[in-house]
């Protein structure tokens, strides 16, 4: 029965939770990789998460991604948080313009009555570039203001899915495949011990700054993503995770 799907997921939650060490975890039933609406859950869920957690004038970062986009899709007025301001997490990482976090922060703010902030910046950047760009004013207040971000929601993506997805040169393609990177995310690429393989060079958020993060949030489901979510979360840098049932089966697989 129904009720008896809801006491399972908490089950599930709290083995998912145990396993990663969360803080807390929200299970949607179904599997994101085979019908587009668990992803429309899983958006509606961190949605009603964030209402939960956000105050007035907080600052919240979002990264890019279909996952995160879904989130913004869902977003609803924040009657109880207002006055927050929408920043994205990093620069574009070389998406197409529907799964750039600049997209998807500004229909975000848009959804929920707040305000936003977008970074121009071109990606990804030699390092000469990168150490003059963050130098630059403008840039300088925005990205203040990002890693000043109280809670941050982030997608997490296959490696090899996210390096062909942005285009990847073929040289750093070998480098993630010699390395054995199964996930990424914030353009760090992970191998299955959480080590990092290869970081694309980009402004905003960088993996050490969320550890000053009151509420890292991510958005990730799919049985195709079960690798990517946990080689994630051997990092431990985000402490809430929103997923759906089959990439938590996975998870727990062997527990
Ligand atoms: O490129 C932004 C990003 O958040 C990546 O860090 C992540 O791997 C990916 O998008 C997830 O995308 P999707 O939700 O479409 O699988």
């Amino acid at each position: 029965t129904f009720m008896n799907e809801l006491r399972g997921f908490k089950d599930l939650e709290q083995k998912v939770k145990q396993r990663l060490q969360l803080d807390h975890v929200v299970i949607v039933p179904g599997d994101s990789d085979e019908l587009s609406w668990v992803k429309q859950e899983m958006g509606k869920a961190c949605v009603r998460y964030m209402k939960e957690i956000l105050r007035r004038d907080d600052t919240v970062a979002v990264t890019g991604g279909g996952t995160i986009a879904a989130v913004a899709e869902m977003m609803t007025p924040l009657e109880q948080a207002g006055n927050c301001l929408f920043v994205p997490a990093r620069g574009g990482l070389g998406e197409h313009m529907e799964n750039q976090a600049n997209t998807i922060c500004a229909e975000m703010a848009k959804k929920a009555n707040g305000t936003y902030r977008l970074l121009y910046v071109p990606d990804p950047l030699s390092e000469e570039s990168y150490q003059t760009i963050i130098e630059e004013p403008s840039i300088k207040d925005v990205l203040e203001l990002i890693r000043g971000a109280g809670v941050v929601v982030h997608g997490i993506g296959d490696a090899i899915t996210m390096a062909e997805r942005r285009k990847t040169p073929q040289e750093v393609i070998d480098t993630i495949q010699e390395g054995k990177a199964v996930g990424e995310a914030f353009g760090y690429y992970f191998n299955e011990e959480g080590h990092i393989v290869h970081k694309v060079r980009t402004v905003g958020i960088q993996l050490e700054d969320l550890q000053h993060t009151n509420c890292v949030i991510a958005v990730a489901g799919g049985k195709s993503k079960a690798k990517a979510i946990s080689s994630y979360f051997n990092l431990g840098q985000s402490n809430v995770l929103i997923t759906d049932e089959s990439a938590a089966k996975e998870l727990i697989k062997g527990s």
